[in-house]
């Protein structure tokens, strides 16, 4: 699965700009599917077909990643810049962002007079090797995403934007490995979800779906001094309870506990204070769904080592296939 991997987490794609992420994940999903779709919004959807006894079940996992968008490029030839999505500015001094063209830049902040403090995402830079505003290669309007190879390090694997390309990997794998399913399931590979679950939301509201499940990282409570959190990473695959968007469908979380029970996959219940996920938008769109979140277990989210543990990841996969094989009694 490693090869995978590296090919989605090093890939350029904030949200809004998915396009070239598309193209990279058709080809893996395509001889697997009855077909596939992209929509207006751009999230592209393969549905692969039950045996007529199941239910429509929707897929969910985000393409996008988050980044940054040129607001600015001072005469001296500096960007200033946005967010798109959660960026956190205590993880940018020092970091490189690539935009679409391969241009990379070096992101700095404005001298910090008090050490004890951290400068807003206003009071930083980027820095694209340019003398001047002609000479800038990029302009306003112009996304970058984070630069960073993919890192394995036995079983665990880090890389800049594990949310969520590990769960577009743990659902191209779900597709591959499944066989025989009662249920027609469609695998939404979803776009802007880090500006607030958009793609997803477009998506569900289409396929209309009884049973949604979101495949995205969730936060573990394992590092030192961390928020106290009962997840952590190389326990299993995290079956999330509730986030702070979503109360995940109880029948549908006791099915996954029983699947996972069943086919002796490891797991642990999840409990997500700040943050959601796509399932929010399956839950809510159209009539809703019985919704829930297969989480990957992450440290460092938001960062550019974002890090998972591969038994984790194939404990999710083995779930998620569990549950698409067999009836969903809700
Ligand atoms: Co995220
Ligand atoms: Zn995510």
């Amino acid at each position: 699965m490693n090869d995978l991997i590296k090919k989605l987490v090093e890939a350029f794609g904030p949200s809004g700009f998915e396009d070239g992420m598309r193209d990279l994940i058709r080809p893996e999903i395509e001889k697997h599917a009855d077909s596939i779709n992209v929509d207006n919004l751009g999230n592209l959807i393969a549905l692969k077909k039950g045996d007529g006894s199941g239910l429509k079940v929707m897929i969910a996992a985000h393409m996008d990643e988050i980044g940054v968008m040129v607001s600015h490029v001072t005469a001296e030839g500096f960007c200033r810049f946005t967010n798109i999505g959660g960026v956190l500015p205590h993880n940018l001094n020092g970091s490189r962002v690539q935009f679409a063209d391969g241009t990379v830049g070096i992101i700095s902040s404005d001298r910090l007079t008090d050490r004890s403090k951290i400068h807003g995402l206003d009071k930083h830079f980027i820095d694209v090797g340019a003398t001047s505003k002609e000479d800038c290669p990029v302009s306003v309007g112009d996304p970058a995403g984070f630069k960073r190879e993919f890192l394995a390090q036995g079983k665990r694997l880090s890389a800049k934007s594990m949310d969520d390309r590990i769960g577009c990997v743990v659902a191209i794998e779900a597709l591959k490995r499944l066989k025989n399913s009662p249920h027609d399931v469609y695998f939404a590979f979803t776009v802007q979800e880090e500006v607030g679950v958009r793609g997803a939301l477009t998506a569900a509201n289409h396929i209309d779906p009884a049973v949604g499940i979101a495949l995205d990282v969730t936060l573990t409570g394992d590092m030192p001094e961390s928020n106290p959190m009962a997840v952590s990473l190389g326990d299993g695959a995290a079956i999330k309870v509730k986030d702070s968007g979503m109360i995940a469908h109880v029948g549908l979380v006791n099915i996954m506990k029983q699947r996972a029970e069943e086919a002796n996959i490891p797991y642990q219940l999840e409990v997500l204070v700040a943050g959601t996920t796509d399932a929010r938008s399956m839950q809510v769109a159209n009539g809703g769904a019985a919704a829930g979140c297969i989480s990957i277990p992450c440290r460092y989210v938001h960062s550019q080592s974002e890090t998972v543990d591969a038994d984790d990841v194939e404990a999710c996969v083995q779930l998620l296939v569990e549950i698409l094989s067999k009836p969903i009694d809700l």
